[in-house]
Order: C-alpha cells, then sequence, then structure tokens
C-alpha cells in the first residue's frame, strides 16, 4: 500500500507517495526526477546509487523509502548551489576527473561524507573509503588528485 514519506533533498523539503520498500534510488530518480544517481548492479556491489543520508553515505539502491522519513538527503545535484559550489566539484572539473561519469555521482557522496566529517584524511585513508566505489573506467587516480585538493582547499588534508 502506498504511503506519503516525508524527507528533505539537498536541503529542500519533498514528500514521495509510494510503496515504503521502494528503494530510495527509484524515488529520486523517477519520483524527483533527480538522475545524478545511478544504478548499477543493485545489491550493494558497486557504489554508484551512493547518497548521503543523515552525514553517512548509503547505497540508496537497497535502503527503503520509508527509512529516510525525517531525513536529510544529498546527492551530486546539491554540490552547485546559489551559496557556491562545493569545493569536491570544482576539483573534480579542475582534473577532468573522471572518462564515462558513470560513477562519478556516487563517489562525490562518498568523498562528501568523509570530507564534511571534518576529520584528517591523506590518499590512503580516501583510497580506503572508496573501496566499495567501483570505476570501469580506471580513472582512480585523477580522482583520488581531485579530492585531495578538495581536502586541502577544506583544510582536513594531512
Ligand atoms: S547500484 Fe547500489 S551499490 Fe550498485
Ligand atoms: S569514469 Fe567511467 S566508471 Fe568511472
Amino acid at each position: 500500500m502506498a504511503d506519503t514519506v516525508a524527507f528533505t533533498v539537498n536541503g529542500k523539503a519533498v514528500e514521495v507517495t509510494a510503496d515504503p520498500g521502494l528503494p530510495l534510488l527509484s524515488a529520486l530518480r523517477e519520483d524527483l526526477g533527480l538522475k545524478s544517481t545511478r544504478f548499477g548492479c543493485g545489491s550493494e556491489g558497486c557504489g554508484a546509487c551512493t547518497v548521503i543520508v543523515d552525514g553517512t553515505a548509503r547505497f540508496s539502491c537497497t535502503l527503503p523509502l520509508a527509512d529516510v522519513a525525517g531525513q536529510e538527503v544529498r546527492t551530486a545535484e546539491g554540490l552547485a548551489g546559489p551559496d557556491g559550489d562545493h569545493p569536491l566539484l570544482t576539483a573534480f572539473l579542475d582534473h577532468q576527473a573522471g572518462q564515462c561519469g558513470y560513477c562519478l555521482p556516487g563517489i562525490l557522496m562518498r568523498a562528501r561524507a568523509l570530507l564534511d566529517r571534518g576529520e584528517p584524511v591523506d590518499r590512503a585513508r580516501v583510497a580506503q573509503e572508496l573501496d566499495g566505489n567501483l570505476c570501469r573506467c580506471g580513472a582512480h587516480a585523477r580522482i583520488l588528485d581531485a579530492i585531495m585538493d578538495a581536502a586541502r582547499e577544506m583544510g582536513v588534508a594531512t
């Protein structure tokens, strides 16, 4: 039976009326029209669907819509805004850190969850965090370069 679930996405209040077991990924893409978050494997094996829920990176392909009721969801669309771009967005553009780009929204969200915590990070720590986010184009080196640039900009690089 359909239910109405209220939450925020990138700071904006939204409501979705759907089966509460619907994956958050489907609600974002199909109900809210936010297409940056990607479907890859559907089983927590690739990271393409990663979003941030209340500050934590989560796989939206298996996260039931009902579980985000009242929570704050962030997607790659939220990296650019009227108050300026997140340092990660600038760094990824500067480094052209990707090839096909399919993996990037998920990688950006996992990296954002890490850097926004404000804890010191080095390249090895970032690589460890991204272990579950696959990039089939092999752009890992440029992706790590970009994330470390953003970490320096945010004052959390060691
Ligand atoms: S689509 Fe969610 S982890 Fe692959
Ligand atoms: S840039 Fe193509 S999968 Fe990562």
